[in-house]
């Protein structure tokens, strides 16, 4: 029953009444493998923990324990998002984590991309880990693992990273999606009544906004770059590009430059435009963005983002330049 081989008649899941048949299949077999007991999950938001959840509330209601942690770094909305669908549509038994101060006071001074990484994945599971202990009576861990993660490394969803629990912490794992591809954990979303804008999310990295806030991480910049992301994000859903562009969002690097804002000279931020095209992350090009949309996206983060004195498109494909900046 807990193979992590895709049998190969298994068919492609492709279509509502499919995803429908998946998901009344994995109920029946959740609820056989956990019982009456408890099940822990560490709910990102992203599609795939947040499929599962949708997935566990249906077969288990309030014996699944959300946990979403915040860590500061979560796009505009995201965590809000969060709370909106599980807690107040779902009726989900989650538990909120702002831990916002907790991680930005540990990056503080932090300069180093992996080092910042390892700092934020370190804290993510001592947050994890805090709330688990004060949880009582959990049996399983239920994971956003996919068939990918299998075939590509292991089994190990890095970014959901609560394979480094303790020893005493390891629990039972849970993981109903871990045969499917990221096309078909979409549609079982969408058949689980999952708003669009949550299963046709972007990748978004573990450490989300810290990689993009270049350098050291300072509050002032991260709401800038959060600003930005958002109005970007508007602005680019709006000209009905959000479906051809396969990632896009903004970044803010450690410098200064000169600019004039209401006659005097100012000294601020530029932010970086980056979107890019590919298929599997490992090369990407650089869509052509109408040159119109682009002065749009740039007079509002010039108008509306303090402290924002240009804005730059990042032009540069994969190789040489990573999707990301740090
Ligand atoms: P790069 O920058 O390596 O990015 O060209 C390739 C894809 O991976 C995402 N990415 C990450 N995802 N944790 C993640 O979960 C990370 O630390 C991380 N770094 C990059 C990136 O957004 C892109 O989609």
């Amino acid at each position: 029953m807990n193979s992590n081989v895709r049998p190969a008649e298994m068919k492609r899941i492709n279509t509502p009444e499919l995803a429908e048949a998946f998901i009344a299949d994995q109920v029946s077999q959740v609820r056989a493998q956990v019982g009456e007991k408890k099940v822990l999950l560490a709910l990102s938001g992203g599609v795939d923990s947040s499929v599962v959840a949708a997935l566990l509330i249906k077969a288990i209601g309030k014996q699944l324990v959300c946990v979403h942690v915040n860590h500061g770094l979560m796009r505009k909305g995201e965590s809000e998002q969060v709370i909106e669908v599980f807690q107040h549509q779902l009726d989900a038994n989650l538990v909120y984590v702002d831990a916002t101060d907790r991680f930005l006071d540990l990056l503080a001074g932090v300069d180093e991309p992996e080092r910042k990484r390892k700092i934020i994945g370190g804290e993510f599971i001592k947050v994890f880990e805090e709330e688990a202990r004060k949880l009582e009576g959990i049996t399983f861990l239920a994971q956003g693992t996919i068939y990918p993660d299998i075939l590509e490394s292991d089994g190990v969803k890095a970014h959901h990273n609560v394979g480094g629990l303790p020893e005493d912490l390891q629990f039972e794992l849970v993981e109903p999606v871990r045969l499917l591809f990221k096309d078909e954990v979409r549609a079982v979303g969408r058949a689980l009544g999952l708003p669009e804008s949550m299963v046709e999310r972007q990748p978004f990295p573990g450490p989300g906004l810290g990689v993009r806030c270049l350098g050291t991480i300072t509050r002032d910049r991260l709401a800038a770059l959060r600003e930005s992301d958002a109005i970007l994000r508007q602005e680019i859903a709006a000209a009905g590009l959000d479906k051809e562009i396969w990632q896009f969002f903004t970044v803010v690097p450690d410098l200064r430059s000169t600019g004039v804002r209401d006659g005097k000279r100012a000294f601020d931020w530029p932010v970086i435009v980056r979107a890019v095209n590919t298929v599997d992350a490992m090369t990407a090009t650089v869509p052509e963005i109408p040159y119109p949309v682009l002065q749009i996206i740039t007079s509002r983060i010039l108008a509306e983002v303090p402290h924002v004195c240009r804005v730059l498109y990042d032009l540069t494909p994969k190789p040489v330049g990573t999707i990301e900046w740090e």
